[in-house]
């Protein structure tokens, strides 16, 4: 079983391309930064806060992600919240949850738990998947933007202006770029792709 793993900053191009590459090779997909957004969901719905509360929550709500790259879909307990997690509330409160070590901790044996049940190759993507999630993959990349061109393309996704989705995108990559467990890093072994000047296809193609 194969794993490509690709990190990188918010907005970078991440899961269009991880997508892209998984039903181009017939593989699985799994999205953990959904994880982390499940997680902050659901901290919101039951509105708690701290590690022991959340980690007693996803006992009674199982997270389970449906690893289909043409149509992947998160579901907290029966719920599906593949919409919901992308909302501007959750948004604002990943980072701080993700920061949170015990609920790492429950998530790297979910990801490491679905990753092993891929049937032929997975694309992994999020933070720390080449640095810690999967260190073994045999394929690393470590996709870049400026951030401008981040937030261009994202405020053409989202009803928001450049400048305010910039801001966003800036606040929540130094959150998660400077936490003290697994924060977002280049793996020694990762192939960087700066996709400022690429299009999508161009971005697939070079992976
Ligand atoms: O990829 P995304 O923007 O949906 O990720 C949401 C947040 O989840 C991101 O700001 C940081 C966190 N995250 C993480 O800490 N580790 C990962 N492997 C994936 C995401």
């Amino acid at each position: 079983m194969i794993v490509v793993a690709i990190d990188g900053p918010s907005g970078a191009g991440k899961s269009s391309t991880s997508k892209l590459v998984a039903q181009r090779a017939g593989w699985s997909y799994l999205d953990t930064g959904a994880l982390y957004r499940a997680v902050t969901w659901l901290s919101q719905r039951e509105n708690i806060s701290s590690a022991e509360e959340i980690l007693s929550a996803m006992k009674r709500y199982p997270l389970r992600f449906v690893a289909n790259p043409s149509s992947p879909q998160i579901f907290v307990g029966d719920i599906e919240v593949t919409q919901e997690i992308r909302t501007d509330v959750v948004t604002q409160a990943v980072s701080a949850i993700s920061a949170i070590s015990d609920i790492r901790a429950e998530l790297l044996t979910i990801q490491r738990k679905f990753i092993s049940s891929a049937e032929r190759g997975i694309v992994v993507e999020g933070r720390d998947i080449g640095t810690v999630v999967a260190p073994d993959a045999a394929l690393k990349i470590y996709l870049q933007a400026d951030l401008h061109a981040r937030a261009e393309r994202r405020s053409a996704e989202v009803n928001s202006s450049t400048e305010v989705i910039s801001h966003s995108l800036n606040s929540r990559d130094e959150v998660d770029s400077t936490r003290a467990i697994s924060p977002l890093a280049k793996a020694m072994d990762a192939v960087l792709i700066d996709s400022t000047d690429l299009t999508l296809e161009e971005t697939v193609e070079r992976v």
